[in-house]
């Protein structure tokens, strides 16, 4: 089974057991919104509309939030699960925001154009650390002068240890949060096409691909939010 089969098998319930399974789910988008808004804003009282590319973008949580704060922008999502595509479309059309889905992989070009933010949220960590570095370079010349890039990301600890941690301290949250056994297996065996990287490694190869200001934003745990800007 690909990772996009494995998406696509929960794309109707997804969104659901979000706040389960993100135990930090309102100050980690809640960071990742308001990363990416000032350039989004800029363009808007410059009378353009900003532009914004959702990679991974599965049902389009990260975009609707992002149409909800900054109301104006036109997003383009990609993903490679054509159902989680769907529900993103059908949630983002209800709500009139204007948008284009693209189902393609992270490792294929991206859609043309230049975009005033470039997101992600949970996707980018089931590349290989080579396909991230190649994809973040790529985000990065897709930029606007200005333009930010911000990954909402699962990440590495940066030890054996603190990975273990991590893993241990999630198990414990999305239990208390309600999770139970089915939905804890269900999760784990999509964890099985992860390759986290460390946020420290990950910083270093946005500042390799060219952004300024880079830096970590958000952390709790194995959740964390980093990103800068395209001088
Ligand atoms: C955990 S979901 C995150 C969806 C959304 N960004 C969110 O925050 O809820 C991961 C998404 O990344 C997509 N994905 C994973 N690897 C991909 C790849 N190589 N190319 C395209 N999409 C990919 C999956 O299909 C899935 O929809």
């Amino acid at each position: 089974m690909t990772v996009a089969d494995a998406f696509d098998a929960v794309a109707g319930s997804y969104d659901e057991a979000r706040r389960r399974l993100v135990p930090c789910f309102d100050a980690f988008y809640g960071t990742t919104v308001e990363a990416a808004a000032p350039p989004l804003r800029a363009a808007l009282a410059a009378g353009r509309t900003p532009e914004v590319l959702d990679l991974g973008a599965g049902t389009g949580l990260l975009s609707l939030l992002l149409a909800a704060a900054v109301p104006g922008v036109r997003l383009t999502l990609v993903d490679a699960a054509p159902a989680m595509l769907a529900v993103a479309a059908d949630q983002l059309r209800a709500r009139g925001v204007p948008h284009r889905v693209v189902r393609a992989d992270l490792a294929d070009p991206l859609p043309p154009g230049r975009y005033d933010a470039v997101v992600s949220a949970l996707a980018i960590h089931h590349l290989t650390d080579a396909g991230k570095r190649a994809l973040y370079r790529r985000a990065v010349a897709a930029l606007v002068p200005g333009g930010v890039f911000v990954n909402a990301e699962q990440v590495a600890g940066p030890t054996p240890a603190l990975d273990r941690r991590y893993d241990e301290v999630w198990t414990a949250r999305i239990t208390e949060l309600g999770s139970d056994a089915t939905e804890i297996a269900a999760a784990r065996e999509r964890m099985r096409h992860d390759r986290p990287a460390p946020v420290a490694d990950q910083c270093g190869w946005l500042t390799e691909a060219g952004l300024v200001d880079v830096d970590c934003f958000f952390k709790e745990w194995r959740f964390a939010v980093f990103g800068g800007r395209a001088a």
